[in-house]
């Protein structure tokens, strides 16, 4: 008998059997669903309080460029454009400095490109407060004239906090201004939109992927079946990146 208590003894794991009665106790009373309740409430807040400081910090930046004065640009303008949209997005859009629209009502893309940019993010199946829409330049040069580096130089830090504080999992570069400024290269846009390219968000962050394509106002001033073919096929390589569906009906 001694002997049968020893041999039980020694197969038995004490630490084990009390872990499992333990679970079995929690589990039959509740507490792995209230755990997990518990983490999942706690995660709920903390992505709330992450977008609020977002939120926060991109009207924060928007105060910052409609008092900036740092270029020759913020003389002339009537207003700033710093650009729209929620810190939740998954996709921002980049194009290249506000037109005389954009300058008139202080919203990005609001003229006929921004209309035809309007009309390519329904295409995608989403709508405008989906995404972000931003520029470069966050006040429009005379005459629509392409950005100088100077103001490229003293406006790209507020697109980097913004880009910063939306942390998207795409950034849409329209045109070549956006692309090379964003990409740092000199390649032209036919060589760069079709391709995921890496945006370098700072140290210790991931890299945001990029996607560079035509901008809408070259596809107004440049329309053919081919560019627009080659926007729609650049927007579902967004989707496809994101998961979502390619929404059907369209013309290939
Ligand atoms: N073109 C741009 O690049 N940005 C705007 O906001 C409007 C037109």
């Amino acid at each position: 008998m001694a002997l049968q208590f020893a041999a039980m003894e020694k197969d038995v794991d004490i630490n084990k059997v009390v872990r499992q009665h333990l679970e079995m106790d929690e589990f039959f009373t509740g507490g792995f669903t209230r755990r997990d309740k518990d983490k999942a409430d706690r995660r709920e807040r903390e992505e709330k309080e992450a977008m609020a400081k977002a939120t926060k910090e991109l009207e924060r930046i928007a105060d910052e460029v409609r008092q900036c004065r740092k270029c020759s640009l913020g003389s002339i303008r009537t207003n700033a454009v710093p650009g729209e949209g929620n810190a939740n997005v998954r996709i921002m859009f980049v194009g290249e400095a506000p037109g005389a629209d954009e300058d008139a009502q202080g919203r990005p893309f609001v003229g006929r490109a921004g209309q035809l940019l309007d009309k390519v993010i329904v295409a995608m199946g989403l709508n405008r407060s989906d995404v972000f829409i931003g520029n470069i330049l966050k006040c429009r040069p005379p005459d629509n004239r392409d950005p100088r580096a100077d103001e490229i130089i003293c406006c790209l830090p507020y697109l980097q906090m913004q880009i910063e504080a939306i942390n998207p999992e795409i950034i849409v570069a329209l045109g070549a201004h956006a692309a090379k400024t964003l990409l740092n290269t000199t390649k032209s846009i036919g060589e760069l939109r079709g391709q995921f390219h890496k945006y370098y968000a700072g140290l210790g962050r991931s890299p945001v992927k990029l996607m560079a394509t035509y901008h809408t106002a070259y596809l107004l001033r440049n329309y053919s079946p081919e560019n627009r073919k080659r926007v729609w096929e650049d927007m579902k390589k967004v989707l496809a990146e994101l998961g979502l569906p390619v929404p059907q009906g369209r013309k290939k």
